[in-house]
Protein backbone atom coordinates (compact mmCIF):
# COMPACT_ATOMS: atom_id res chain seq x y z
CA UNK A 1 0.00 0.00 0.00
CA UNK A 2 1.81 3.34 -0.83
CA UNK A 3 0.34 6.66 0.43
CA UNK A 4 -1.35 9.81 -1.51
CA UNK A 5 -0.57 12.03 -2.66
CA UNK A 6 2.45 9.58 -4.24
CA UNK A 7 4.85 11.32 -6.31
CA UNK A 8 7.55 9.50 -8.06
CA UNK A 9 10.39 11.66 -10.65
CA UNK A 10 10.60 10.53 -14.00
CA UNK A 11 14.03 12.49 -14.58
CA UNK A 12 14.18 11.53 -18.23
CA UNK A 13 10.67 12.51 -18.86
CA UNK A 14 8.26 9.58 -21.05
CA UNK A 15 9.20 8.01 -24.03
CA UNK A 16 7.30 6.55 -26.82
CA UNK A 17 7.03 2.73 -25.05
CA UNK A 18 7.15 3.97 -21.60
CA UNK A 19 4.42 2.26 -19.83
CA UNK A 20 3.45 3.30 -16.16
CA UNK A 21 0.81 1.18 -13.69
CA UNK A 22 -1.49 2.09 -11.48
CA UNK A 23 -2.98 -0.38 -9.80
CA UNK A 24 -5.82 -0.06 -6.32
CA UNK A 25 -8.65 -0.06 -5.06
CA UNK A 26 -11.66 2.48 -5.57
CA UNK A 27 -12.89 2.95 -2.13
CA UNK A 28 -16.73 2.69 -1.30
CA UNK A 29 -17.20 6.72 -0.94
CA UNK A 30 -15.06 7.54 -3.24
CA UNK A 31 -15.39 10.64 -5.48
CA UNK A 32 -12.40 11.41 -7.82
CA UNK A 33 -8.77 10.26 -7.94
CA UNK A 34 -6.19 11.48 -10.87
CA UNK A 35 -2.83 10.74 -12.30
CA UNK A 36 -1.05 13.29 -13.31
CA UNK A 37 2.17 13.71 -15.32
CA UNK A 38 3.53 17.06 -14.57
CA UNK A 39 6.58 18.81 -16.23
CA UNK A 40 7.62 20.45 -12.94
CA UNK A 41 7.94 19.84 -9.37
CA UNK A 42 6.98 23.15 -8.53
CA UNK A 43 3.67 24.94 -7.60
CA UNK A 44 1.48 25.74 -10.96
CA UNK A 45 3.50 22.59 -12.99
CA UNK A 46 1.69 22.54 -16.79
CA UNK A 47 0.23 18.96 -16.50
CA UNK A 48 1.25 16.94 -19.69
CA UNK A 49 -1.73 14.48 -18.55
CA UNK A 50 -4.62 14.74 -15.98
CA UNK A 51 -6.14 11.17 -15.94
CA UNK A 52 -9.14 11.73 -13.80
CA UNK A 53 -11.69 8.79 -12.74
CA UNK A 54 -14.57 10.51 -11.52
CA UNK A 55 -17.12 8.26 -9.66
CA UNK A 56 -19.24 11.28 -8.82
CA UNK A 57 -20.23 11.69 -12.13
CA UNK A 58 -19.28 8.13 -13.68
CA UNK A 59 -16.83 9.53 -16.21
CA UNK A 60 -13.72 9.85 -17.08
CA UNK A 61 -11.84 12.88 -17.79
CA UNK A 62 -8.27 13.13 -19.78
CA UNK A 63 -7.08 17.21 -20.04
CA UNK A 64 -3.94 19.22 -20.20
CA UNK A 65 -2.98 22.48 -18.09
CA UNK A 66 -0.86 25.02 -19.66
CA UNK A 67 0.31 28.57 -18.42
CA UNK A 68 -1.66 27.63 -15.07
CA UNK A 69 -5.29 27.00 -17.48
CA UNK A 70 -6.81 23.35 -18.19
CA UNK A 71 -7.76 22.66 -21.90
CA UNK A 72 -10.34 20.93 -23.65
CA UNK A 73 -11.24 18.23 -21.77
CA UNK A 74 -11.72 14.75 -23.35
CA UNK A 75 -13.86 11.75 -21.75
CA UNK A 76 -13.84 7.91 -22.43
CA UNK A 77 -17.07 5.93 -23.33
CA UNK A 78 -18.35 5.21 -20.07
CA UNK A 79 -16.77 4.29 -16.40
CA UNK A 80 -14.54 1.42 -16.49
CA UNK A 81 -13.79 1.79 -12.14
CA UNK A 82 -16.59 0.48 -9.57
CA UNK A 83 -16.71 1.79 -6.16
CA UNK A 84 -15.29 -0.85 -4.05
CA UNK A 85 -13.56 -2.56 -7.05
CA UNK A 86 -9.85 -3.44 -7.56
CA UNK A 87 -8.31 -1.80 -10.85
CA UNK A 88 -5.62 -1.39 -13.32
CA UNK A 89 -4.55 0.99 -15.42
CA UNK A 90 -1.72 1.31 -17.88
CA UNK A 91 -0.68 4.43 -19.82
CA UNK A 92 0.97 3.91 -22.48
CA UNK A 93 3.14 6.38 -23.76
CA UNK A 94 2.72 6.03 -27.86
CA UNK A 95 4.25 8.19 -30.79
CA UNK A 96 0.92 10.02 -30.79
CA UNK A 97 -0.50 10.09 -27.53
CA UNK A 98 -1.22 8.34 -24.47
CA UNK A 99 -3.29 4.80 -24.69
CA UNK A 100 -5.39 4.55 -21.28
CA UNK A 101 -6.24 0.59 -20.97
CA UNK A 102 -8.02 -0.14 -17.82
CA UNK A 103 -8.36 -3.94 -17.19
CA UNK A 104 -8.12 -5.87 -20.24
CA UNK A 105 -9.59 -3.23 -22.47
CA UNK A 106 -7.82 -0.03 -24.34
CA UNK A 107 -10.22 3.18 -22.81
CA UNK A 108 -9.17 6.09 -24.58
CA UNK A 109 -6.28 6.92 -26.59
CA UNK A 110 -5.12 10.62 -25.79
CA UNK A 111 -3.48 12.72 -28.41
CA UNK A 112 -0.13 14.68 -27.43
CA UNK A 113 -0.35 18.31 -26.39
CA UNK A 114 2.91 18.44 -24.56
CA UNK A 115 5.66 16.94 -25.95
CA UNK A 116 6.08 13.69 -23.19
CA UNK A 117 10.27 14.70 -23.33
CA UNK A 118 8.95 17.33 -20.85
CA UNK A 119 7.40 15.41 -18.29
CA UNK A 120 9.50 15.40 -14.98
CA UNK A 121 6.81 14.11 -12.20
CA UNK A 122 4.02 11.46 -12.20
CA UNK A 123 1.18 12.11 -9.45
CA UNK A 124 -1.15 10.13 -8.12
CA UNK A 125 -3.93 11.35 -5.74
CA UNK A 126 -7.78 11.69 -4.76
CA UNK A 127 -10.05 9.21 -3.33
CA UNK A 128 -8.35 5.68 -3.92
CA UNK A 129 -6.26 3.02 -2.08
CA UNK A 130 -3.13 3.05 -3.92
CA UNK A 131 -1.32 -0.43 -3.94
CA UNK A 132 1.24 0.10 -6.27
CA UNK A 133 2.84 2.44 -9.31
CA UNK A 134 5.46 0.73 -11.43
CA UNK A 135 7.16 2.38 -14.44
CA UNK A 136 8.51 0.11 -17.36
C1 LIG B 1 -11.88 20.87 -13.27
C2 LIG B 1 -11.47 20.25 -11.95
C3 LIG B 1 -9.99 19.93 -11.98
C4 LIG B 1 -9.67 19.10 -13.21
C5 LIG B 1 -10.21 19.77 -14.46
C6 LIG B 1 -9.93 18.93 -15.70
O1 LIG B 1 -13.25 21.12 -13.29
O2 LIG B 1 -11.72 21.17 -10.91
O3 LIG B 1 -9.63 19.22 -10.80
O4 LIG B 1 -10.21 17.80 -13.09
O5 LIG B 1 -11.60 19.99 -14.34
O6 LIG B 1 -10.47 19.51 -16.84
Amino acid sequence: MENVPYKTLLPEGVRTGTVMRIRGVVPDKAGRFHVNLLCSEEEGAEVALHFNPRMDQSTVVFNTKEKGTWGQEERGHGLPFQRGQPFEVLLIATEQGYKAVVGDSEYHHFRHRIPPARVRLLEVGGDLQLESVKVF
